[in-house]
């Protein structure tokens, strides 16, 4: 049996295909149409999904979709009354869904009637949680999704059982820990999409000055909700203004916050204007009543539902910062996340929402590896290469068998060189995790500034980060709980932040991905490699791309190679060298 999830018009348009309850694929649409965070119809990803799965689109027995427009029905059309131009946009969107089996007939030049696969629509924060829940180690757990807005909600929670998930509650629109980090983003001067994770980084570099302020911000009860202190916020009163140029670019949002929020905080921050101490403390203030309200939250789920394990979705999620600390601060002794938190994850989640809570098949698949995405064979890379200028600007081209690639590339970074590393399939989520990832030495102090000038062009306060052997986390970090999808940043322990300098952040932690063997055997050698070579059991990863969504297709790769200072890359079984790149001293 074939379930297809599909998460279209929303940001991080995506596919995922689940069959006979194991996932096959699961992909963004920005891998292949490399605008980043691309909304619109993912034709390419569900074709690459069936292809995978070596399925026609006639062989889908069911089609998932993570929105259920007559969610909160009466919410919506309150709001609706009250600002005419959200109903209006709202109106558009709604339309754009009710034509997803015509969007999808159409890319497949199929006539609608033609597909026999079953449409489901499923709430989109019950996608989230199936999303993390129903591809988890945990028999039971508790559940939280939280982020921006999704069918006219921004948070839920409740208790994952076996096949069966029950929800205790949720939080409508427009009180949105998604909303509050973003409103508080765009006023610091961080107006993109997706510009949370600076912000983020940011926050370390500062102190928290103005907590008591977020405290009116963000207004808690001592249970699992939350409020927004609405004077602050503007989207209750026009919508929240998301908006997209074209139907397939990336999203836009209009301005969050109020009036009031500049009369109590100050001036807004221009996006160009320079990051100042103010910032860093808006910053520090923005995250640190995040994670305040967060764990107040987790210990009410906990006292609510008993349960030792929680499993977090929703774009709040990927706040690896407040994910580290759960342990600390709640008695939670079990996490999960999968790799896509945000709202890319809902094409698995409603996939397997339909398998298990409407099929009510039982549960047998566990997500242990983010490798979901495409692969090409040795001869595609072959042929990529020979029909790239690597030849032709007198690059240095060799094939080696795996163990003497991981050792000569481990060579390579261990002499200060950057390496761009391609192999298998391509990652699920925002994170390189090893397989299209730009590779680097964590001794070397002076190996990010390297990286932003060759490389990556990133603001100097967002961190780098380390992947190590998951046999020596403990040894590292403070703590040991695996984090196999970058999804939890640690203490880096304090005699061993002079060794890894390079993906230690200003506060002493490191957002990092503990490697197994078993999940990815080639990265696992390289860094273990590495550390025979040097004693540390760990590198510096960074996604392989530069200022565009990450690198999917060999060729890509080629090109992101040619057009940066990077030094060495390796394709699957093929290494190759810039001329003239001279060891960089140490
Ligand atoms: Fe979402």
């Amino acid at each position: 049996m074939h379930i297809l999830g599909i998460n279209a018009y929303h940001g991080n348009a995506s596919a995922a295909i689940v069959s006979d309850g194991r996932l096959i694929a699961a992909v963004e649409e920005e891998r292949f149409n490399r605008v980043k965070y691309a909304a619109g119809f993912p034709s390419a990803a569900i074709r690459y999904c069936l292809d995978a799965a070596g399925i026609k689109l006639s062989e889908v027995d069911h089609i998932a979709i993570p929105r259920n427009p007559w969610a909160r029905l009466g919410t919506k059309l309150l709001y609706a009354m009250r600002m005419p131009s959200f109903a209006r946009e709202r109106a558009k969107v709604l339309a754009r869904f009710v034509g997803i089996p015509e969007a999808l007939a159409e890319a497949f030049d199929m006539a609608p009637e033609n597909i026999p696969g079953k449409y489901h629509r499923v709430e989109h924060h019950q996608a989230h949680l199936a999303s993390t829940f129903f591809v988890s180690p945990f028999e039971q757990a508790a559940l939280l999704s939280a982020d921006g807005l999704g069918d006219f909600a921004s948070t839920m929670w409740g208790t994952g059982q076996g096949n069966r998930m029950h929800i205790d509650g949720s939080i409508a629109f427009p009180h949105s820990l998604g909303m509050y980090y973003t409103a508080v983003s765009q006023y610091l001067g961080f107006r993109k999409f997706g510009d949370e994770f600076k912000v983020m980084g940011l926050a370390a570099y500062g102190e928290p000055a103005y907590l008591d302020e977020f405290r009116k911000i963000v207004l808690t009860n001592g249970g699992v909700g939350f409020r927004l202190g609405l004077e602050y916020f503007k989207h209750h009163r026009t919508g929240p203004e998301m908006t997209w140029k074209d139907a397939d670019k990336t999203p836009e949002l209009g301005a969050m916050y109020s009036e009031y929020m500049v009369e109590r905080l100050g001036p807004s921050r221009d996006s160009e204007a320079p990051v100042e101490k103010v910032h860093r403390d808006g910053a520090a203030s923005l995250q640190a009543r995040l994670e305040e309200v967060l764990f107040e939250m987790l210990r009410g789920l906990h006292a609510k539902t008993k349960q030792k394990a929680v499993c977090l979705a929703g774009g709040v999620a990927f706040n690896c910062v407040a994910n580290g600390k759960i342990f600390d601060e709640t008695p939670f002794e079990q996490i999960y996340l999968q790799p896509a938190s945000g709202d890319a994850g809902l094409a698995i989640g409603a996939a397997y929402f339909v398998h298990h809570q409407v099929l009510g098949q039982p549960r047998s698949f566990v997500m242990e590896n983010a490798y979901w995405g495409p692969s090409y064979t040795p001869e595609q890379v072959r042929s990529a290469v020979a029909a790239s200028r690597l030849r032709a600007e007198g690059m240095e081209i060799s094939e080696l068998p795996e163990e003497p690639m991981a050792k000569e590339a481990a060579k390579e970074i261990a002499a200060g060189k950057i390496l761009g590393w391609f192999q298998g399939r391509a990652e699920w989520g925002p994170r390189a995790l090893g397989n299209r990832s730009i590779v680097a030495d964590p001794r070397r102090a002076d190996m990010k500034d390297i990286l932003n000038a060759r490389i990556k062009h990133r603001e100097m306060f967002r961190p780098f980060a380390p992947s190590v052997l998951a046999e020596s986390t403990g040894e590292y970090f403070e703590k040991s709980y695996p984090s196999p999808f970058m999804t939890q940043a640690y203490s880096v322990r304090m005699n061993k932040r002079d060794a890894i300098p390079a993906p230690t952040h200003v506060d002493g932690t490191g957002r990092l991905q503990t490697v197994t063997q078993e999940a990815n055997p080639r990265y696992w050698r390289l860094i273990r490699e590495f550390g025979n070579l040097t004693g540390v059991p760990v590198v510096l990863n960074t996604s392989f791309n530069d200022n565009e969504p990450i690198v999917c297709r060999p060729e890509e790769a080629i090109e992101c190679f040619l057009r940066t200072k990077m030094d060495v890359l390796v394709l699957g079984d093929t290494l190759v060298r810039k001329p003239a790149s001279p060891e960089v001293p140490r």
